[in-house]
């Protein structure tokens, strides 16, 4: 048993934030099992040795849910929008994703870095090519981290070295399923990559491997670019909307997470709640590629689940406190004025509701597994100074999402033992 001494931070069922400002919180066998204020839990297990976190703060790790592991040597390239980004930059860096060695290395320092920036869990994509999945989800195991891992699906009007065909992209999800799904802390999600890129044949494929695996991921890009949405129209005479493509194939069901959706309507967003489907919010990528701002009101109206996302490398950070500084400014924008602590919530314990990770990961509660983060308030010299001014909860979540970075988190724990900055 670990018994950690720091103020303690989590979410209650209604998506609340609570601090306790002197806590302790007990781990055994990576997982959760007590916790509470010093005295108090102190009281209930005598004699537990010690981790002396005190002015530092634990809070539960981050997930994220869409980020592109291999992108992550070409964020910042910038382009007119998003079908020329794919054209220039992503299609070409991927083509190089068939090699397994490139793709060890690359999910190598990709974790490393996402471990770095406070990031626990994430959905996150490989390329066409299954062994860029089948690198990161070792890699992953090797970290003993919940990882959702898919390679993508692509059999349409993209170049051949980023192609698959309906049928071998298929048995090839199948395979990592078979292999990966449910080992240790591994998940794999069924990813399609957009409905261009996809021939029907290949989406209804992947609705049925959808159906056949109920506890598999599906994961996919929705309504992000205007262009991209008339191409979509031009493909789809007949459907009703971007969505409706995969919902027509059964795509839309609980632990199905789609990045962007900022261009859909009343009926879309229905019909995500309805279904259980869950949206990937990655206000830095779309920002980025100047795709448009999402609709955190209207989400909110029609009862949407949603998560936070990098969407690295279109997306400009890792880091979840730029990214939930990101969806504070679009959500302003957009006229909505969204709390950190609801920021905060859709990054950690709101997201494992949304994407299907809850009792599991996401927040500070006896039973969950110990993945948690050692944030420092007194990082930098600024935030040392604002956050000692925060007279509220949400003053210091706020300071925090504001001022923070990668140097906020001192230390990241997974499943109860220290992975980054252990000391
Ligand atoms: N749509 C299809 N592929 C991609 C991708 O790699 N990134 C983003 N942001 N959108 C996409
Ligand atoms: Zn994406």
């Amino acid at each position: 048993m670990t018994a950690w001494r720091a103020a303690l931070l989590g979410f209650d069922e209604e998506g609340q934030p609570w601090r306790i400002d002197d806590g302790l919180l007990l781990v055994e066998q990576g997982r959760i099992i007590d916790l509470g204020p010093f005295a108090e839990a102190t009281a209930r297990h005598p004699g537990v040795a010690i981790v002396d976190r005190r002015g530092l703060t634990l809070a539960p790790g981050f997930i994220d849910a869409h980020v592109h592991y291999l992108q992550i040597d070409m964020i910042g390239a910038p382009a007119p929008g998003l079908l020329p980004w794919l054209q220039r930059h992503t299609f070409p860096l991927e083509a190089r994703f068939d090699d397994p060695a490139l793709a060890a290395r690359t999910a190598d320092f990709f974790l490393d870095e996402l471990l770095r920036n406070g990031v626990t869990t994430a959905l996150a994509w490989g390329s066409v090519h299954p062994q860029s999945a089948e690198a990161l989800l070792a890699q992953s195991r090797a970290r003993r981290m919940r990882m959702i891992v898919g390679k993508c699906l692509m059999d349409t009007d993209v170049p051949e070295s980023v192609r698959d065909d309906a049928r071998g992209g298929l048995e090839d999800t199948a395979a990592l399923i078979a292999r990966w799904h449910g080992v240790d802390r591994l998940g794999c999600a069924i990813t399609p990559r957009f409905a261009p890129s996809c021939s029907p044949a290949q989406i209804a494929g992947a609705g049925e491997l959808a159906r056949a695996h109920p506890t598999v991921w599906v994961q996919s890009h929705a309504a992000e670019n205007p262009d991209e949405f008339a191409l979509v129209r031009r493909l789809h005479p007949r459907a009703r909307s971007y969505l409706d493509v995969y919902d027509a194939a059964g795509l839309l069901r609980p632990r199905s997470v789609y990045a962007h959706c900022i261009h859909i309507d009343d009926h879309d967003r229905r019909r995500l709640a309805d279904s259980g489907a869950a949206v990937a919010v990655c206000p830095s990528s779309n920002l980025f590629l100047g795709s448009g701002l999402f609709d955190f009101d209207a989400a909110g109206q029609a009862g949407m689940r949603w998560a936070l996302a990098s969407d690295v490398g279109a997306g400009t950070s890792l880091c979840p406190l730029r990214t939930m500084l990101a969806a504070f400014e679009v959500a302003r924008l957009r006229g909505a004025t969204p709390t950190a602590a609801q920021l905060w919530w859709h990054h950690t314990a709101g997201a494992a509701r949304a994407v299907g990770l809850e009792g599991l990961v996401g927040n500070l509660e006896v039973g969950l597994e110990a993945d948690f983060i050692v944030l420092d308030p007194q990082a930098t010299p600024l935030l040392a100074r604002r956050t000692a001014m925060a007279d509220s909860l949400e003053e210091w979540l706020f300071a925090m999402m504001a001022l923070g970075d990668d140097r906020a988190v001192r230390e990241v724990v997974v499943l109860g033992e220290g992975a980054v900055g252990s000391r």
